[in-house]
């Protein structure tokens, strides 16, 4: 990524990962990314705030040679994850006299997992300071962003948010500040719903703490940079509110067609009671797009044959994955299909125990779908109804 000045004496000096298409060995990246790290230039001192994934780390090397006699005298670490905290060691080497600040939690996790001397870190506290000189960095502790040790840093005189990974997107994109605004609202959905909604509150309790600052620029280490703040902010208080819309999400996989039959009919039934439905082919979609889907879906059915006495793999592969990502999804059931018996329904309700969504009596189809299957689930349909206008979002 080309050096970008974002105001005098602070440049964005990261790198892009355009063609990363996969995050965890499980989250897919359609549009790629960024690892966003901020050189600061202080009257006396020079701050490097965070660096990049080791795989793109000649992006940032090149980037800190353009920069004529450059001596950076402290690292910012705000979240100790490789991607952001990888080529810390390097940098080290690059500057012996550099020191990485950043807080106990995130030391212990540095040393852990980058084998980074002891000597080489400067402990700081909640709401400590450090001065450069004509500028001054406050760090804001906000942890369970995504992991415990996460915390931002505030530049002071500037009005701006280093955030890390709070905030993000993963989008590689050549503009340094949000301009297509639909698209980076879905792609910070996107991450919001993979990364941080297992925190919802966590999240709640760090919102309003940031929000006592006083904040012009949020600069995130993955994705484009705010120069609006409340677009994102109002954006997290949205997903992390008990607000739920009239949505039903159906991730379902289907062997012979039986369960398809069944999904097809409750789609129907429920798009013609005005309902917004997504089902969701577990066996071709973008799990990313079933995690954005989860955020706002007031009820979820998760619709499979019976293999091997328990769901598809496949299934029981979505049924954790929700487990793990935790939506407020407030309404929960199962179709089933099935031939010969089988524990399909009992497996998939012990391994949603993460979400407090009342349980909907599950469907069971024996074979193809026949009337009364079709009446269960046209009962299930006017279930879902009466739940949905309960919740006055019909
Ligand atoms: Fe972008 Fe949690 O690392």
């Amino acid at each position: 990524m080309a050096i970008r000045k974002i105001k005098e004496d602070i440049y964005s000096v990261g790198a892009i990962h355009w063609d990363r298409r996969l995050f965890d060995e499980i989250i897919p990246l359609p549009d790629g990314t960024s690892y966003n790290a901020y050189l600061i230039f202080g009257s006396e001192k020079t701050v490097l705030i965070d660096t990049v994934d080791p795989a793109t780390e000649n992006q940032l090397f090149e980037n800190l040679k353009k920069f004529n006699d450059l001596k950076i005298d402290y690292v910012i670490s705000n979240h100790a994850e490789q991607d952001h905290s990888g080529t810390i060691p390097k940098i080290l080497k690059l500057f012996p006299d550099a020191k990485v600040v950043t807080n106990a939690k995130c030391k212990e996790f540095l040393i852990d997992l980058l084998h980074i001397e002891q000597e080489r870190f400067i402990d700081i506290g909640d709401n400590e300071t450090l001065s450069l000189g004509n500028k001054t960095l406050k760090f804001i502790f906000t942890p369970w962003v995504h992991w415990p040790e996460t915390m931002s840093t505030y530049l002071v005189e500037d009005k701006i948010l280093f955030s890390c990974d709070f905030f993000g997107s993963h989008l590689a994109t050549s503009e340094l500040f949000v301009n297509d605004k639909a698209k980076v609202y879905e792609a910070a959905k996107r991450y919001y719903a993979e990364i941080m909604m297992p925190f919802r509150n966590f999240i709640k309790g760090n919102t309003q703490k940031i929000e006592k600052l006083e904040i012009d620029i949020i600069a995130p280490s993955h994705g484009p940079i705010h120069k609006e703040p409340s677009f994102i902010i109002d954006a997290y208080k949205d997903w992390i509110s008990e607000n739920v819309k009239n949505q039903v999400l159906i991730p379902y996989v289907s062997m012979h067609g039986s369960t398809k039959i069944a999904v097809d009919y409750l789609v129907d039934k429920l798009i013609e009671k005005g309902i917004t439905v997504i089902p969701f082919n577990i066996t071709t979609g973008d799990i990313g797009e079933l995690a954005i889907n989860a955020v706002d879906a007031a009820t979820i059915i998760i619709a499979t044959p019976t293999v091997l006495a328990g769901p598809h793999p496949l299934a029981a592969f979505v049924t954790i994955f929700l487990n793990a990502i935790k939506p407020k999804t407030k309404f929960f059931g199962i179709i089933t299909s099935y031939e010969w018996g089988g524990l399909t329904a009992d497996w998939i309700k012990q391994h949603t125990t993460n979400l407090k969504s009342e349980f909907i009596d599950p469907v069971a189809i024996k074979g193809l779908p026949k009337s009364q299957n079709f009446a269960s689930i046209n009962a299930l349909a006017e279930k879902i109804i009466e739940k949905h206008k309960a919740l006055a979002i019909i």
